[in-house]
């Protein structure tokens, strides 16, 4: 297999949204292509950078909250690259044993996550559409690795903002919930310009038009009454459903403190009844 650096110029010449993701939080996992186009949507959007570390340090938190309730099994859904304080590192900080599959429908996204888990026999991750929960189940690392009799948790760390309407992301959410054991838990974040002002609205759909012309994918962006909605039937975990950089705070450790990216995001934890 080739290394990383070594990757065939077809790949690099293409930017995939894991990897501007990566460069958003710092990381070294991407390439000119896909820094070009993370540039230009950052024109849009300026603190898109602190927008993505919000999202992932909310999701490290969630984490670590579900490790100390006991779960050591983990699926996360449309989880970018293994790496910058993505699940498996956080969750095996504290418990080495736990288990995490990864789940990425961009095939360059995982053939880079297989390579950073080598070596990681509890880890994996998968090709799979996070929409279509029976992939998910169905796969042989899903299968080896998550025992459903168990608690789980459930990682949807920006999946439902791929997630349009007619796909119905409340039914996805339950159709997950409902195979999960009681004692599991879901862990939603979503982009939501409700508390926005009116330049950053325009600002964030400025965004989304150009992540749609850079990368093809369509980002949606919902309210806070639809995104509360997706956790009926189950019990939210306190703080209950608030801004990513609101829910269990590490105190001092606000990413985007200062810009009006911060509102951007709404992000809760509940537990399968
Ligand atoms: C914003 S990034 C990762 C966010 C990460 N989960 C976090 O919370 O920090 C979004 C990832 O979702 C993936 N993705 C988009 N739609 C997906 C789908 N339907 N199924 C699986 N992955 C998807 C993209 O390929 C990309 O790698």
């Amino acid at each position: 297999m080739t290394t990383f650096a070594e990757r065939p110029a077809a790949v690099v010449d293409v930017a995939n949204i894991a990897r501007i993701y990566d460069y958003y939080l710092g990381g070294l996992y991407n390439f000119a292509v896909d820094r070009e186009k993370a540039e230009r949507i950052r024109t849009m959007l300026p603190s898109v950078d602190l927008l993505a570390r919000a999202n992932r340090d909310w999701l490290r938190r969630s984490v670590r909250f579900l490790i100390a309730q006991g779960v050591d099994q983990f699926i996360d859904l449309a989880s970018g690259l293994p790496t910058m304080n993505n699940t498996h590192e956080v969750a095996h900080a504290r418990n080495p044993q736990a288990r995490v599959v990864y789940v990425d429908c961009e095939p360059s996204a995982v053939r880079h996550g297989e390579e950073i888990l080598a070596g990681e026999p509890l880890v994996a991750m998968i090709e799979a559409d996070g929409r279509d929960p029976e992939q998910v189940w169905s796969h042989p690392s899903t299968r080896e690795l998550i025992d459903l009799s168990r608690p789980v948790g459930i990682l949807m760390g920006g999946l439902l903002v791929f997630v349009d309407d007619a796909q119905d992301p409340a039914a996805l959410v339950t159709s997950y919930r409902e195979a999960c054991a009681p004692g599991s838990y879901l862990s939603i974040s979503h982009l939501s310009d409700d508390l926005a002002d009116e330049d950053t609205r325009v600002q964030v759909g400025r965004m989304t038009d150009a992540y749609l012309a850079g990368v093809g994918q369509q980002l949606y962006v919902r309210d806070r009454k639809v995104i509360a909605s997706w956790f009926e039937g189950m019990e939210l975990v306190e703080p209950g459903l608030t801004l990513m950089a609101d829910w269990r705070p590490d105190p001092g450790l606000d990413v985007d403190a200062q810009t009006a990216s911060r509102v951007l995001g709404y992000g809760a934890t509940a537990r399968v009844l």
